[in-house]
């Protein structure tokens, strides 16, 4: 299978199983709160970390499919993030995924409602019966653990809160790496874990696949950064100017555009040197960490 079409097959699969268990069949008067979180959770994301972990499950030696509800709970994590992040006491932005924001819609309450229920949704998914049928008991635990440890306080919370509180401030440039650390790495960090976690890699595989992920993770950030300046709204999905409005400690902002675009080259060679020595199969991580450097959306 050509790798854009694997990207395209996971993402698609993805979408399909939110869509399945986004379900409203059984409401009896909270209908408005899965409108709101399929508002959100199947608007055009680019899947990023679900194609992660399946990927890495994948060349780790199981099934990717079988890791769909983990995709798929990590997605929603991640589109919590996003709702939130917009509301008017956060970022108070009005357009993602190329929409108007989730609270434009439905209003603060239920953006607020829509995201703890996604995050709460994304561990019903995660420690579901039926996973056991494809994973051992300790490696569900293992994985639904680091969904946790990964999204709270010494992750992406941990980020929010470190980016909040550095508005209009100078921070270093040392604090700016940590701050990128929680609030972006940790989700696409947990995406590469857990797809080793579940696919069997060994302690090798898994060195391999977080040194991948934290060096995308971090090129990541600093190209969306880069996005947040010189993008095309309507192709990146979401404002431009934003970060300047609202005093962002950036990348380009601490080290400049150029320095930014050479660090991002840096990291993917970084990340694509540990794909290869890390996994006989290696071509779709390899384009991916490619094709994320020079992104446009
Ligand atoms: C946006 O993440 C927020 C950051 C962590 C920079 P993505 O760029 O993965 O957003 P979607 O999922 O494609 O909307
Ligand atoms: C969003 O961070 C990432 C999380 C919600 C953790 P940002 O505020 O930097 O990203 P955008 O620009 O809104 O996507
Ligand atoms: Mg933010
Ligand atoms: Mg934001």
């Amino acid at each position: 299978m050509k790798h854009d079409e694997r990207l395209n097959m996971y993402a698609e699969k993805t979408q399909e199983f939110l869509d399945i268990y986004l379900d409203k069949s059984n409401c009896k008067g909270q209908e408005i709160i899965i409108d709101a979180m399929r508002y959100s959770a199947l608007a055009n994301g680019k899947r990023l970390r679900p194609a992660l972990l399946m990927e890495f499950c994948r060349i780790s030696g199981k099934n990717p499919e079988h890791t769909l509800p983990f995709a798929a709970a990590l997605e929603m994590i991640h589109t919590y993030s996003l709702i939130h992040d917009d509301l008017p006491c956060m970022d108070n932005d009005d357009f993602r995924r190329g929409k108007p924001t989730n609270h434009k819609v439905y209003g603060t309450a239920f953006a607020v409602l829509a995201g703890d229920a996604l995050l709460t949704h994304a561990f019903e998914l995660a420690t579901q019966y039926e996973n056991l049928k494809h994973f051992e008991a300790n490696k569900v635990i293992q994985a639904t653990n680091c969904i946790a440890k990964n999204s709270g306080v010494f992750g992406m919370i941990g980020g929010q809160v470190i980016d909040i509180s550095s508005e209009n401030k100078d921070i270093s440039y040392d604090e700016l790496i940590t701050l990128q650390s929680y609030k972006t790495g940790a989700l696409i960090c947990a995406a590469a874990e857990i797809g080793c976690i579940l696919g069997g890699a060994s302690d090798t595989e898994m060195e391999a696949a977080q040194k991948y992920a934290q060096a995308i993770g971090l090129a990541f950030q600093i190209r969306d950064d880069i996005l947040n300046i010189e993008g095309d709204e309507q192709i990146f999905g979401k404002p431009v100017g934003s970060d300047e409005k609202k005093q962002k400690s950036t990348f380009p902002s601490q080290i400049g555009i150029e320095n930014c675009k050479r660090k991002i080259e840096n990291l993917t060679d970084i990340a694509v040197c540990a794909a290869v020595e890390g996994f006989k199969d290696s071509g779709f991580i390899v384009y991916l960490a490619k094709r994320l450097s020079n992104r446009n959306k």
